[in-house]
């Protein structure tokens, strides 16, 4: 599952989305993303599709032609939370004389088709994430009959194959899906529901698009997937690959960009993967590795296919490996069934294995999911209880993380403008935000930076590699 580190979610954000063109011949179209990296990813090719048929992108719904609402149905109430953006956005289509486009896209889209219209008959297009590629067609449909277009189907083309080629700069760490949907079924995700079976894309059209992300800047890229550790996609010549093939081609790659891929599952960890690890210092020493639970009862009834003792081994082989790993994860509280002793093991976990970042969520039962009809499902103030004590935890061994690397070096890549004038942003190794006092023309390089101080969610430091010295 693709989380944000990984940009966690339910956070709506219009991030590289915020421009607003001054040309007054485009249509203009604003795109409120929530969510994943992926849906980041498809909002920016949808985008690219619609460039194509004459829009541009704003950054606000105001005064747009037309809005889509990317939307995450993973936890919690996402779909409460589009129903509330809707009333909103039907007073600004009202105000615009019925003329702006609504479109509901993403995986609420997929879950709820029909009854967005029901609810809400002013929305003009429902689709579904496979559909995207289909976009334009879907408006000039609705303009001709009158009637709202629902395309939810996951269709048998792939959606990649009609999307056009990136035509804007995606910046200097851009995402690249090669892999979408999830034949694992844990019983808690809605993603093999709304993503469809798992679906790889061809090694070949992958390098493609590696090529041009990195023409149009990019010096940092990550795989993406719901499940990319189970990419297995057609070679460029013939048979097939696995991720760690598919790693080593883009390491080979002019350009030399730093690679990573999220998010992934223990049980696909094989390796030739952990071996790539080893081999690759292209690839970043940062893995998502997402556990869930440390306990086996509820690992079982998470239907996760491994115990708390593969996942400990694993990642004695992965530090083995890469002796700089370091790691994140997901946890879930309050799993339905889990007992204080449960909770108890989880805990256990974190302290024994570390990690550098962490992400904890309460269990939300989602429609149609086995473990919503469970019978013994915690409290919601029980799960908060586990919920704060395990952030607590996290917190600290990521602050621990963040204070150990004081009064070291690190190679810093400087991806945009700082919260400050004169400030530069850049991320470590291990996906850490860095500030540094340093000159715009810096970012898109990587630097050696002086680390001088850390903070909970980032670090400070000075760029000491010869010739700057800020
Ligand atoms: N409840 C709580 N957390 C969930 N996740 C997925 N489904 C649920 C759910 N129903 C979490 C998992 C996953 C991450 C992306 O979201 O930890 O790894
Ligand atoms: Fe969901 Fe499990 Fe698949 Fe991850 S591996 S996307 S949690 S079903």
């Amino acid at each position: 599952m693709v989380d944000n580190s990984v940009g966690s979610v339910l956070q709506a954000s219009q991030s590289s989305l915020n421009e607003t063109t001054a040309n007054i011949d485009l249509k203009r179209v604003c795109i409120l993303t929530w969510g994943c990296q992926m849906n980041e990813y498809d909002s920016g090719r949808m985008l690219d599709v619609l460039a194509l048929n004459g829009y541009a992108r704003t950054g606000t719904p105001q005064g747009a032609d037309m809005v889509i609402l990317n939307t995450c149905h993973i936890r919690n109430k996402a779909s409460e939370k589009v129903f509330s953006e809707l009333g909103r956005l039907r007073l600004m289509k009202e105000a615009s004389g019925g003329r702006m486009i609504l479109a509901v896209a993403g995986c609420v889209a997929q879950a709820e088709g029909k009854d967005i219209l029901a609810r809400a008959p002013f929305v003009d297009i429902v689709l579904g994430p496979q559909t995207y590629h289909r976009l334009p067609e879907m408006v000039a449909r609705r303009a001709r009959s009158g009637d709202a277009v629902i395309e939810t189907e996951f269709l048998v083309e792939d959606k990649f194959e009609f999307l056009p080629e990136q035509s804007s700069p995606r910046g200097v760490a851009a995402f690249l899906t090669v892999q979408e949907g999830c034949d694992k079924f844990c019983s808690f995700c809605v993603v093999p529901y709304t993503r469809g079976a798992e679906q790889s894309r061809p090694a070949a059209a992958i390098l493609v698009e590696a090529r041009r992300l990195i023409a149009l800047g990019a010096r940092e890229i990550t795989l993406l997937g719901q499940n990319v550790s189970a990419w297995h996609g057609d070679a460029p010549n013939g048979g097939s690959w696995d991720l760690s093939r598919l790693l080593r081609a883009l390491a080979a790659l002019p350009g030399q960009v730093r690679l990573r891929y999220t998010t992934s599952h223990p049980r696909d960890m094989d390796l030739a993967l952990i071996e790539a690890h080893r081999d690759l210092p292209m690839l970043m020493p940062f893995l998502h590795l997402p556990v869930q639970s440390g306990s086996d009862r509820i690992l079982a009834a998470m239907n996760r296919r491994h115990t708390m003792d593969d996942y400990r081994r694993l990642v004695d082989r992965l530090r083995e490996a890469r002796q700089d790993l370091a790691l994140s994860s997901d946890f879930i509280v309050g799993h339905p069934e889990e007992t204080d002793e449960d909770f108890e093991a989880t805990i256990c976990l974190l302290h024994s294995v570390r990690f550098a970042q962490a992400y904890c969520f309460k269990y939300s039962p989602r429609p149609g999911t086995p473990a919503a009809r469970l019978r013994f499902q915690v409290s919601e103030a029980e799960k908060g209880r586990r919920l704060q004590m395990l952030q607590g935890i996290v917190r600290e061994q990521q602050a621990r993380f963040n204070s150990d690397s004081v009064g070291s070096t690190m190679n810093v890549l400087f991806t945009g403008p700082g919260r400050h004038s004169g400030q530069i942003l850049g991320r470590s190794l291990y996906f850490q935000p860095v500030h540094v006092t340093g000159p715009a023309s810096l970012i898109g390089e990587e630097k050696v930076v002086l680390i001088r101080n850390a903070h909970p969610n980032s670090l400070s430091g000075t760029i000491i590699q010869k010739g700057f010295r800020a």
